[in-house]
């Protein structure tokens, strides 16, 4: 009896010694201590022995027991500790996981548009702060000391002379205080009103154009207007040139274009006139070329001023321009 259960002993501890992987282990586990294990069938055995002899082979079985258990839980943690078995751990025949690709905003994406429509035509890219001065964002820009734009309403004042820009048109005489005529840039940047609804947002963007040189008419503006519409949408996109006021401009006009939509016969987009507008424009003031010190015998120019989110809604169909603003991947995404 002794010698069966010393042998069972060492055979099992032998047979550990070799384990390899886990499965060889399971396996030398069921072979000895599982329901229909050596050791277990040799337990069972016991109480089949003379009543006086059972208790001390009884106390050997379960000391053997105890060993082998002890010496698989070893062998388990030294596989364990030794590393992962790389054929239980990874499946080289599950396709990759796909990597999440991002995209650019659509407001990014048509303010490039628009910028790269300009430079085509020989524009520079032009900046200005975002915190501006009450001078540039008004004064220079001939705007009266009474004028309603400057109301509380609209203006995000930060202290009695500094706002946060309402336009990007201070890039205009910041521009011309630097450089000299010839002037061609574009200037592309956030601008921030007191305002929240379905058309408006407290920040959205702008592309400012300021073209200044020696003889240019509104004959010079509306064509580049009309190129621009041209390539921004397409070659059917009618303009109309609507007289307006801006005090930085004069003669000043909006244009509004034939409705992406309708085209013309009238719909809930252009609200039943068929047109939508889409920027503001005018011949550069003289009051402004004197703030900006040029001659203004000599230079004249012209200047004009789009929303990036009202040109992105007409391009891609979008009705409420919180959307562009509520980081809705599934909205995002479409782009
Ligand atoms: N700054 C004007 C606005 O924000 C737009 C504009 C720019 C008009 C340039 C004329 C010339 O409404």
């Amino acid at each position: 009896m002794r010698n069966k259960i010393e042998k069972i002993k060492d055979d099992a501890l032998q047979e550990l010694e070799g384990v390899s992987d886990e499965d060889a282990l399971n396996d030398v586990y069921v072979r000895y201590l599982g329901r229909k294990g050596v050791l277990t069938q040799y337990l069972r055995g016991i109480s089949r022995l003379p009543a006086d002899e059972r208790p001390l082979a009884g106390k050997e079985a379960n000391r053997i027991k105890g060993i082998i258990e002890g010496a698989v839980k070893q062998a388990g943690e030294k596989l364990e500790a030794s590393g992962f078995d790389p054929k239980d751990a990874l499946d080289v025949s599950l396709p990759g996981r796909p990597m999440e690709r991002g995209n650019l905003h659509p407001v990014t994406k048509i303010n490039n548009e628009i910028c790269e429509i300009f430079v085509r035509l020989g524009f520079d890219i032009a900046e200005g702060p975002e915190v501006e001065t009450d001078y540039y964002n008004f004064e220079a820009l001939n705007f009266p000391r009474y004028h309603p734009a400057r109301d509380m309403q609209d203006t995000l004042y930060v202290s009695d002379s500094i706002v946060l820009r309402t336009h990007t048109s201070p890039i205009q005489v910041r521009t011309m205080q630097e450089r000299q005529p010839p002037v061609r840039i574009i200037a592309p940047g956030k601008v921030f009103r007191c305002d929240s609804d379905i058309t408006h947002t407290p920040m959205f963007h702008q592309v400012e154009g300021l073209l200044v040189d020696v003889n240019i008419s509104f004959g010079d503006l509306k064509g580049m207007l009309t190129t621009f519409v041209h390539q921004m949408f397409d070659k059917k996109t009618g303009l109309r040139f609507r007289p307006s006021f801006f005090p930085f401009t004069e003669p000043s006009a909006e244009v509004d274009i034939l409705c992406v939509i309708c085209r013309g016969k009238g719909c809930r987009v252009c609200s039943h006139t068929g047109w939508l507008e889409v920027l503001g424009s005018g011949m550069v003031h003289p009051a402004v070329f004197e703030f900006a010190g040029y001659d203004t015998s000599k230079y004249t120019g012209f200047a004009f001023g789009m929303g990036v989110e009202r040109i992105a809604m007409l391009k891609y169909g979008i009705d409420d321009i919180r959307k562009f603003f509520d980081n809705d991947l599934r909205f995002l995404r479409q782009f």
